[in-house]
């Protein structure tokens, strides 16, 4: 029997993120190829003629999972019974800014359209929070969402843990399909720490260390966490916009794994509630290693975290601190 369709609202959708990831949505790669879509598109009125452009070339293409097009700019109507959120709408960094700078211009967007979410959207309805300062725009909304459960409300941090994956595949010249376990910690920003220190590498004689096969510590914990951590602003130097195709693919990988589940083994990095564990405080949204099972995920436990890791542990969370207390300043 087919199944129901799924609505998936997509906001920003008239722009760079929103262009290339409504289309993987309608063609399966987020929720499946099985899975019917309804999807809810909201930008605002200056990008209505856009947005309706996009609903054209969506009806053009002729996907046959796609049930559905809503493309409004009325926040209830796009929030309405939705199932999935993906939150892109906002302010992107331009050249020369800091991440900071579009602080204010985003917390307020994302303050409104936390009540708009809890009131309207679907009963256990996932949050996925792309636009920037994702994890701080991602604890606005849990804030001002109170009857959305915090494991609902998560931020992309997957496309820098694809990243990690890419690099690694590059420098030992292997699939990047075999390199699994790498771990984003922290802010979708400069100060995340991309870590290898748990990840292996799938070849022919057995999963080996990443740092066994690398060797070359110097390269791991300077070049390569540097390299991660600064490639959205590498993007913005060369494309002189940010990241759009990588952060729609990762977007999809960040839901389809929330839903469907990791594969056994591997984890994944996301954006998530902080309970306490590893001793970060809770009260953030921190990114880290998780499985996911039955639609929830779970931080995974007991990894061993080393001296140089713990400095970056703290460092990353000291960002988050004081980004949650400039997005409160910027809402009184
Ligand atoms: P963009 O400017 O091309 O598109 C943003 C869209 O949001 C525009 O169409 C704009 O009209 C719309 N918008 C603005 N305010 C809105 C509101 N209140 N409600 C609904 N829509 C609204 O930007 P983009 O390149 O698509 O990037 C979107 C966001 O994603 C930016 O904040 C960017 O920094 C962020 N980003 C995050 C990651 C990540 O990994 N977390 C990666 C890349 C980009
Ligand atoms: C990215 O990681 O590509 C984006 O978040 C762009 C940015 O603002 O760094």
């Amino acid at each position: 029997m087919a199944k129901e369709p799924v609505r998936v609202l997509v906001t920003g959708a008239a722009g760079q993120i929103g262009y290339a990831l409504v289309p993987m949505i309608a063609r399966g790669i987020m929720l499946g190829a099985d899975q019917p879509v309804i999807l809810h598109m909201l930008d605002i009125p200056p990008a209505a003629e856009a947005l309706n452009g996009v609903k054209m070339e969506l009806v053009d293409a002729a996907f046959p999972l796609l049930k559905g097009v809503v493309a409004t700019t009325d926040v209830v109507e796009a929030c309405t019974g939705v199932n999935v959120a993906v939150m892109v709408g906002g302010f992107p960094r331009k050249e020369g800014m800091e991440r900071k700078d579009v602080m204010s211009k985003n917390v307020s967007i994302y303050k409104s359209q936390a009540s708009a979410l809890e009131k309207h959207a679907a009963a256990n309805c996932k949050v996925l929070v792309v636009a920037n300062p994702a994890n701080t725009n991602a604890l606005i909304l849990k804030e001002f969402a109170p009857s959305i459960p915090e494991k609902n409300i998560t931020c992309l941090t997957r496309l820098d843990h694809n990243r990690a994956l890419g690099q690694i595949s590059e420098r030992l010249n292997v699939q990047v399909s075999d390199v699994k376990n790498v771990i984003i910690w922290g802010n979708h920003s400069s100060t995340q720490y991309p870590d290898v220190n748990h990840a292996t590498v799938r070849t022919p004689a057995g999963e080996k260390p990443v740092r066994e096969l690398v060797a070359d510590d110097k390269w791991l914990n300077s070049e390569f966490i540097t390299t991660v951590q600064q490639r959205g602003a590498a993007i913005i130097k060369a494309r002189k916009f940010s990241s759009a195709l990588s952060a729609a693919s990762s977007a999809c990988d960040h839901i389809r794994d929330w839903v469907l589940g990791t594969p056994e083994g591997t984890w994944v990095s996301m954006g998530v509630y902080s309970d306490g564990s590893y001793n970060v405080p809770s009260g953030l949204i921190y990114s880290f290693p998780v499985t996911c099972k039955n639609g929830e995920w779970s931080i995974v436990q007991g990894l061993s975290i080393d001296e140089l890791s713990r400095k970056k542990l703290d460092l990353t969370a000291q960002e988050l601190s004081e980004e949650k207390d400039l997005a409160y300043s910027c809402l009184s």
